[in-house]
């Protein structure tokens, strides 16, 4: 179901927070271009400037993600993305939002076609999942 180079991708990101994941340090190195963002963006609650899932997460999923990730699409229309992984649902959102922080701010593999966020954009996503998602 995953494709190679996706594990060799993960096992990668592995090995790196394996050799010295400092405390405080703001990053773990580039991938695919942007900052790993392993360090917190934010504490529980933390303001970041009234983002919401109402008024950023869930624009930005629609923007980037929903042509694979959407409820609305089955069998090869998803593009393999996984079932029950629907950016559009923010419930589904909310359940892996781990895996999200990691593949979209830390592996930085999603999403594996262009269009891609910026990585100011990975950054204020990730933020808003460690501000706990308001
Ligand atoms: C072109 C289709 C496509 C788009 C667009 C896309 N994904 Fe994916 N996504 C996939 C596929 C295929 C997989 C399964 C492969 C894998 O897990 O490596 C996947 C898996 C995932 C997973 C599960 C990874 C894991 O840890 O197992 C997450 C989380 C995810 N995507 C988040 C996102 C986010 C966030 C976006 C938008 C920024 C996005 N994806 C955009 C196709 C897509």
């Amino acid at each position: 179901m995953y494709p190679r180079t996706m594990w060799a991708r993960r096992l990668f990101v592995l090995l790196l927070s394996a050799c010295g994941d400092d405390a405080g340090q703001a990053d773990g190195g580039l991938i695919n271009g942007c900052p790993s963002l392993t360090a917190p963006q934010a504490t529980p609650g933390e303001p970041i400037d009234g983002d919401t899932f109402a008024t950023f997460a869930g624009p930005l999923l629609q923007q980037y993600c929903t042509r694979c990730h959407s409820s609305t699409l089955t069998g090869a229309a998803r593009n393999g993305a996984p079932v029950g992984f629907n950016w559009n649902d923010e419930a589904s959102v909310r359940t892996h939002l781990i895996e999200m922080r990691n593949a979209i701010g830390v592996a930085n593999f999603m999403p594996p076609s262009a269009p891609r966020p910026s990585c100011a954009e990975r950054q204020r996503l990730v933020r808003w999942i460690d501000a706990a998602a308001p």
